[in-house]
């Protein structure tokens, strides 16, 4: 392994939590590298659901190591209850657990900026998580943010905070009512602020230390290739860079570390949020996918928006994170289908030179299977459709599938390597 990323190849929520969580069996450490609170990972282990906001899907394997690494943006309170969730549910967390000093602070002021911004934006809102995200990222881009290592001197950081929130007054940013309900969350800021600080330390030199000791690292990727603010459909994106290439400034690991990175993308397509999404189905296959597939956003609950896969921006991920393998999730979601069309590419151009928003998808249509994968072992198993299913998306992705997934279990998962 040494060090194998997993990545999302769509608009996030691919079902990376489960497969990190599957994988982690030969991992020593799991780290993730960007993104923050706007993220949900959900995992089934023995039934029971749990949804991972801030901590790596390392943490249900009560001996790998979690790293949050200082490309990510926490939230003190947020990250602190998620600890203790864990910890009362018999998964341990000391020693476990490093935070980047070099990681950026969320405060109770980037979330109400964030909210604040959707509702002026209106029609034209992002549909953003409303974590905080966007303001916090952009406050590290301004030099105005706050480092986790700077917690150790928390009167300082109240000084900052104090100085923002008078920002905040000044420049009309907040009624005197929020003011005040922005002043109720910060006793249980700092309070958790301080809780977290055991946890703190250089992640970087702590990874690199991990590598040259030879142990297995998973980088875990957060919301996935098409929601990256480079490289994805700009402005209805969130404020991180999601893919491979970010890996190595949001860890501090050299490009050279990393042996593997795995696409992971859904047997079909979903979104949440507004922006374009050529493959949308906006009848009742998207209902059945959003009812079968249970999409609705880890995070915010809200239905999450559904479609055919889509091979053209499909081969697009593959290619800007470089992925030398792909993992399909959900497959069993297309059981009932007789008909499953994906988009092979556009007609009237290809992504980035054309807008998304005016992309002509050309499908083609391949026969169901109708019957139940969830049990299947082995890929000789599967109706012979679905690996006709398969077969054409590794022809399309230029790249082998390694897993497939079919069903929210830790052990639904088929490999098809030999
Ligand atoms: P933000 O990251 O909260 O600023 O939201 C920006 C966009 O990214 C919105 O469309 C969100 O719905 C989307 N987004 C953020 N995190 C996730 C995720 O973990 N899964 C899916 N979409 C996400």
């Amino acid at each position: 392994m040494p060090v194998t990323a997993i990545l999302g190849a769509q608009w996030g929520d691919e079902g990376k939590g489960k497969i990190v969580d599957s994988l982690c069996e030969h991992a020593d450490v799991v780290a993730r590298f960007q993104g923050g609170a706007n993220a949900g990972h959900t995992l089934y282990i023995n039934g029971k659901e749990t949804i991972l906001h801030q901590l790596p899907s390392g943490i249900m394997h009560p001996k790998v190591e979690c790293v949050l690494g200082n490309g990510m943006v926490i939230d003190p309170p947020e990250l602190w209850q998620e600890m203790n969730n864990l910890q009362n549910q018999g998964f341990p967390i000391d020693e476990r657990v490093h935070i980047s000093l070099q990681a950026q602070i969320v405060t109770p002021i980037h979330k109400h900026l964030d909210a604040k911004t959707e509702l002026v934006l209106g029609s034209a809102a992002i549909g953003t998580t409303k974590r905080g995200i966007g303001p916090c990222y952009a406050d590290k881009a301004n030099r105005s943010g706050i480092q986790v290592r700077e917690l150790r001197e928390i009167n300082a950081v109240q000084q900052k905070v104090n100085e923002k929130m008078e920002q905040l007054r000044r420049n009309n940013l907040a009624t005197a009512d929020e003011i005040q309900s922005l002043l109720q969350f910060m006793d249980q800021f700092y309070m958790a602020s301080t809780a977290i600080l055991p946890y703190v330390t250089d992640t970087s030199t702590l990874l690199n230390s991990y590598i040259h000791a030879g142990k297995n690292i998973l980088v875990e990727g957060a919301q996935g290739t098409l929601l990256d603010i480079d490289f994805g459909s700009y402005p209805y994106v969130t404020s991180s860079n999601t893919i491979a290439g970010s890996i190595c400034t949001g860890l501090g690991i050299g490009p050279k570390t990393i042996d593997n990175i795995i696409g992971v993308y859904k047997s079909y397509t979903t979104r949440v949020g507004a922006g374009p999404f050529p493959t949308e189905q906006l009848n009742a296959i998207g209902d059945y996918l959003q009812r079968t597939g249970k999409e609705f956003g880890a995070t915010t609950h809200r239905k999450r928006r559904c479609g055919w896969f889509d091979a053209a921006l499909g081969k697009y991920s593959t290619r800007i994170n470089g992925f030398t393998t792909a993992v399909i999730t959900k497959l069993d979601i297309l059981d009932q289908l007789d008909q499953i069309q994906i988009c092979t590419h556009y007609e009237n151009g290809s992504f980035p030179e054309i807008d998304l928003q005016s992309a002509v998808p050309h499908y083609i249509s391949l026969p169901g299977w109708q019957q139940t994968t969830a049990q299947t072992h082995r890929l000789s198993d599967l109706p012979k459709a679905a690996q006709q299913y398969l077969r054409k998306i590794e022809e399309l992705l230029e790249i082998p599938i390694t897993y497939v997934s079919i069903g929210k279990d830790r052990r639904q998962l088929i490999c098809l390597e030999s």
